[in-house]
């Protein structure tokens, strides 16, 4: 008798259990686990053989690169142009100070403790990259709470606008659809590719999904949907005694399809870059570029932020045959750096009006990529979300120029906190961002109020961050959904002899920090493919 695999696997569970079929499954390359680490890099220390290498830029993608780059026997110096590591990886903090381009200086008063990431702010479970670091360098992680039940949205197409529950609008619309499918599912004559036994089991499991109410009619058993379970929120909660939860009436289906919420806000959780879990380092999202910044160097003494020379404005970038040579403005005086390789991540927006001997084609694909703006604002306060809205952590939405409030995800019962008040991209950014920051804050303090009644009177010390706004940055990141994209960040990435890109801006992890990563490490093995050309790695 010959065994089939399904019988294989049947035997297998029932001789080692679930565990044992899973490997099996494995095995036959059915299932292919997904990866929980990064496989290193793991250069040998000697690839780099004393070769040189100019890195353009301290953010997340030169860091790295710097790390790697020197474990693996290269000497690196960083240009970076502003005063700090970290590039967009920035957490403001008491007494910090915050400059935009034409915009006065912002100074950051929040009180001691609290903190803001007014640039990334999450790590999605599957960004193993960024993890694997966290790991490795002790950076400790917390929960980031994407999404509450409990949290808001808000929309202006609805009357004059009105302010739901996520719990209302999420589940008042799965128990609208669960309803009408359940009613389409028992008309008779309905050509539907199912059994009778499968109409049964999909009769339940719209049931479930939808939290419907079943009843007899006429013999037969209908579904309808009157929240009767309290899913979407409720008038009274829990009694004593023979008090049990008095649910709220469902919004009515016409009411949440004119809101357009189901078009942007109530599924993003669903996206993958947004799924739970995810993370964020305990105390501001700096912690991550910081603990780059400490890691003592391999081949010289110090750390790898002993390599940065901070306030280099790069002006010209001259690609030879044996050498990259690098022009820069070192607070007015003029210097030039020569490397045997030259990795840069400066943000597009900059580099594409640098003066290089880079082809006309490359260039071209700098001015070409699709980049886009995005703005923050930032708001201490007495912890008002918590003691009158139940809300601990997550995100509130609205159709409102803010887009978006987020609550800490840490710091629970405490007195205060600092919000997110405002979180936008794209024109709508742009338009906000051009606006004093006086006035942005007026916008922000007045649409909060939608969200939560005496917003204004609660928030203080508001802060203002417009990225396209910031002298060394002039955008948030690279727009990957734009067809334009692909093309052009192809031949970006592509290495133009010893000239390497790498920075999330090239990736379709645009604007996250996963994409410097990835970046950085793809930059670290082209130039050791060409300092090793006959050496093959693993
Ligand atoms: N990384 C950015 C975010 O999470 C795009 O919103």
């Amino acid at each position: 008798m010959t065994m089939t695999r399904r019988g294989l696997l049947n035997a297998m569970a029932r001789l080692g259990g679930a565990g044992a079929a899973y490997e099996a499954l494995v095995l036959f390359d059915f299932l292919k686990p997904p990866p929980a680490m990064a496989a290193g890099l793991a250069l040998p220390n000697d690839a780099g053989k004393g070769r040189t290498v100019a890195i353009l830029g301290a953010g997340v993608a030169g860091l790295c690169a710097a790390y790697e780059l020197d474990r693996a026997g290269f000497d690196v110096v960083i240009l970076e142009a502003s005063r700090r590591i970290g590039g967009r990886s920035l957490t403001l903090r008491r007494g910090d100070v915050l400059k935009e381009l034409h915009t006065p200086a912002q100074l950051c008063e929040f009180d001691e403790g609290q903190w803001l990431n007014v640039g990334p702010g999450r790590i999605p479970h599957h960004h193993v990259h960024v993890i694997d670091y966290c790991r490795q360098f002790g950076v400790a992680l917390q929960p980031y709470v994407f999404t509450s039940r409990a949290n808001r949205v808000h929309t202006g197409h609805v009357g004059n606008g009105r302010t739901w529950q996520m719990r209302q609008a999420v589940h008042d619309l799965q128990g609208h659809i669960a309803e009408l499918l359940s009613k389409c599912v028992s008309t008779n004559g309905i050509d539907l590719p199912l059994t009778k036994t499968d109409i049964e089991k999909f009769q339940n499991l719209l049931a479930n999904f939808g939290g419907l109410t079943k009843s007899a009619q006429a013999g037969a058993t209908r579904y309808s949907y009157k929240n009767e379970f309290g899913r979407a929120g409720f008038e009274r909660s829990h009694g004593v005694g023979n008090k049990p939860l008095v649910p709220l009436n469902p919004v009515a289906l016409d009411d949440i399809l004119r809101s357009d919420l189901w078009n942007d806000f109530i599924f993003r959780d669903g996206e993958i870059q947004w799924q739970a879990s995810l993370m964020e380092p305990v105390g501001g999202m700096d912690h991550f570029v910081r603990a780059f910044g400490r890691q003592s160097l391999r081949r010289q003494t110090g750390t790898i932020d002993g390599l940065v020379r901070f306030g280099a404005k790069v002006t010209a970038i001259s690609l030879g045959n044996d050498r990259v040579t690098i022009a820069y403005d070192d607070s007015g005086s003029a210097r030039t750096l020569a490397a045997d390789f030259c990795i840069s991540t400066i943000p597009m927006p900059i580099f594409k009006g640098l003066k290089t001997n880079l082809s006309a084609a490359y260039m071209a694909a700098a001015r070409n990529l699709p980049v886009e703006a995005a703005g923050k604002v930032g708001w201490q306060a007495e912890r008002f979300w918590e003691t009158r809205d139940q809300i601990y952590g997550g995100i509130s939405w609205t159709t409102d120029t803010i887009r978006q409030i987020w609550y800490p995800s840490s710091g629970f019962l405490g007195r205060k906190g600092v919000l997110t008040g405002a979180y936008m991209y794209g024109k709508n950014a742009e338009v906000f961002n051009a606006r004093p920051v006086e006035e942005r804050l007026h916008i922000a303090r007045e649409q909060g109020e939608r969200l939560h009644e005496g917003f204004g009177k609660f928030v203080e010390h508001g802060v203002a961050i417009g990225w396209d706004r910031m002298e060394h940055f002039r955008f948030a990141w690279a727009d990957e959904t734009d067809p334009a994209f692909g093309g052009n960040a192809e031949l970006l990435a592509t290495p133009q002899g010893r000239f390497h890109q790498a920075g999330d801006q090239i990736t379709f992890w645009s604007g996250w920090q996963e994409g410097a990563i990835i970046s950085a490490w793809e930059a670290v093995k082209s130039i050791d493919r060409q300092v090793n050309p006959a050496v093959k790695r693993g």
